[in-house]
């Protein structure tokens, strides 16, 4: 398979959606209807992204967009993260085919994490033959050409994609070549939008698949992303989230000079823009400077996410994690210090590799101390090619037994710190439609803390005062204020 990265250059990709625009309009105008697209994504913040940029570019060849699956294309943008998201791929595209084989129209294309990994690719190109369209997470721009081909376009358009004897069209590149800018991009929210300040990760914690299937760490310029970002509040975002696998080294090894808290204080400065979160922060990087900028700039959500994967000072050594127990904790407690009504959240790993009893209690330890408002809990899963992947794993019943433990004492922690905010006032920002219950809206509180509150659409998208009147554990009920507060 050719694997080598060709530089790819946005006119030549915005040439390709255009040659695509034409092919599709021929092809609707042979079968008498429009053709539709959906794309379904799955894993974390950066895949929700890249899957808008996917439909960004669907859209301007021309597709509409469908609410369901049964679409004339559909991409999954997988995550290999754990390997129950990759057999939750390999499900669900058995039910993919059976609509595929009632639309012999159908298109399906897969790109995102789990493609990086040529086993996968090898499995999917003799097991579900049915699959058309294969790429990664190098190349997502690339889509546009691939689609050109899908279409039936010339075949000198693929330098360095692999047309296989089924005619699955694959390509997957090894690394990453530069950073695209200038391509189209849509939005799931008007009113709120992710931003990538860096791609990849270099961290390799022992137990971490990311970096292999992400490639090393990049930043983008930070003038590029201030120029996303004043672009973004004139189309009337007001919220926006700064992404990368580790933001706290923004700017390492980079040709310009600039780390996160200095880029986090010029997003602050972008007219339009209220609210500014950023995911993930890894522990061994979080300055004092970023928490003074932090606690300072009003704008800065009060809430971090501050990945603790265990307690145990021995295993997070293993983990290769550079920091230890005491080490989070004095940090928690010194964040805690500096913004007293900042909402802490984690990621925690159950059952790595020799985990033992004593182990495991630490990051219980961890749990009450640092009173988080919310943690997500993992089952350890082992990945083929990290290095913890050698190491014996724990018996399953141990692991299912803390597992339990760890969550329960998780959802109670967690019921008690949110349950604190009944009867303080606070500012929501309404996103969407209460689902389940007609009458509600949702939206999110600085803290990231779900409310539902009475409301129609009127509200979606503005920021409201709101009274806290209840909790439910994990989100919060409230009532719009009348007074008290100027609405913003
Ligand atoms: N860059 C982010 C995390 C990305 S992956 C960070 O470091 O915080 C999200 C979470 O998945 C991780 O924090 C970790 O808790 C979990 N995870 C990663 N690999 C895992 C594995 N092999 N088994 C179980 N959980 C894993
Ligand atoms: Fe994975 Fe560690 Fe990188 Fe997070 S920091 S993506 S856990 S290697
Ligand atoms: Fe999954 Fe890839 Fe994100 S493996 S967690 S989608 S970086």
């Amino acid at each position: 398979m050719e694997k080598t990265a060709r530089i790819l250059d946005s006119k030549e990709q915005l040439r390709f959606i255009e040659l695509s625009q034409k092919l599709l309009k021929n092809k609707e105008n042979e079968i008498g209807r429009r053709l539709t697209f959906h794309v379904t994504t799955f894993g974390c913040q950066m895949n929700a992204r890249d899957s808008e940029k996917l439909i960004g570019i669907l859209k301007d060849i021309g597709y509409v967009e469908k609410d369901d699956e049964d679409a004339d294309l559909v991409i999954y943008n997988t995550c290999t993260v754990r390997d129950n998201a990759n057999q939750k791929v390999y499900g669900k595209l058995g039910y993919l085919h059976g609509y595929k084989k009632k639309n012999p129209l159908m298109r399906i294309g897969m790109c995102g994490c789990m493609m990086q990994e040529p086993s996968v690719i090898e499995k999917i190109q003799k097991s579900y033959p049915f699959v058309d369209m294969i790429f990664g997470t190098h190349n997502i721009y690339q889509l546009g050409e691939l689609v050109y081909l899908m279409l039936g376009g010339e075949d000198e358009a693929a330098r360095g994609i692999e047309i296989n004897r089924r005619g699955q069209i694959i390509s997957v590149w090894d690394e990453p070549v530069g950073i695209m800018e200038d391509l189209p991009t849509d939005r799931k929210y008007p009113f709120k939008s992710g931003v990538n300040i860096m791609y990849g990760c270099d961290n390799f914690c022992s137990y971490c698949i990311v970096p292999y299937v992400r490639g090393r760490e990049r930043s983008r310029d930070p003038r590029e992303v201030i120029r996303e970002i004043e672009r973004l509040s004139a189309d009337g975002v007001t919220e926006v989230m700064l992404l990368g696998q580790n933001v706290n080294s923004y700017g390492r090894g980079a040709d310009f000079d600039m780390n996160f808290p200095a880029l986090l204080r010029e997003v602050c400065r972008v007219d339009g823009i209220e609210r500014v979160r950023f995911m993930t922060s890894h522990p061994k990087d979080l300055s004092d400077e970023l928490i003074d900028v932090m606690a300072y700039e009003k704008k800065v959500c009060r809430h971090l996410h501050l990945p603790l994967q265990s307690g145990s000072s021995r295993l997070l050594e293993a983990m290769n994690r550079h920091y230890d127990k005491e080490q989070y904790l004095a940090l928690a407690s010194h964040i805690r210090e500096a913004m007293p009504d900042i909402a802490l959240t984690t990621d925690i790993i159950v059952g790595y590799p020799t985990e033992t009893e004593e182990d495991f209690l630490e990051t219980m330890d961890v749990v009450e101390k640092v009173r988080y408002s919310a943690a997500f809990t993992f089952i350890y899963s082992q990945r083929t090619g990290t290095p913890a992947a050698r190491l014996p794993m724990v018996p399953e019943d141990q692991v299912h037994d803390r597992f339990d433990r760890l969550l329960a004492l998780v959802q109670e922690i967690g019921a008690e710190e949110n349950g604190k905010l009944v009867g303080t006032r606070q500012e929501v920002l309404v996103e969407q439609l209460n689902e389940k219950e007609p009458g509600l809206v949702t939206g999110r509180l600085s803290n990231n803390l779900t409310v539902h509150l009475p409301g129609d659409e009127s509200l979606i998208g503005r920021i409201i005062p709101v009274t806290i009147t209840e909790s439910g554990g994990f989100y919060l009920r409230g009532k719009k204020c009348t007074h008290i507060f100027q609405e913003r």
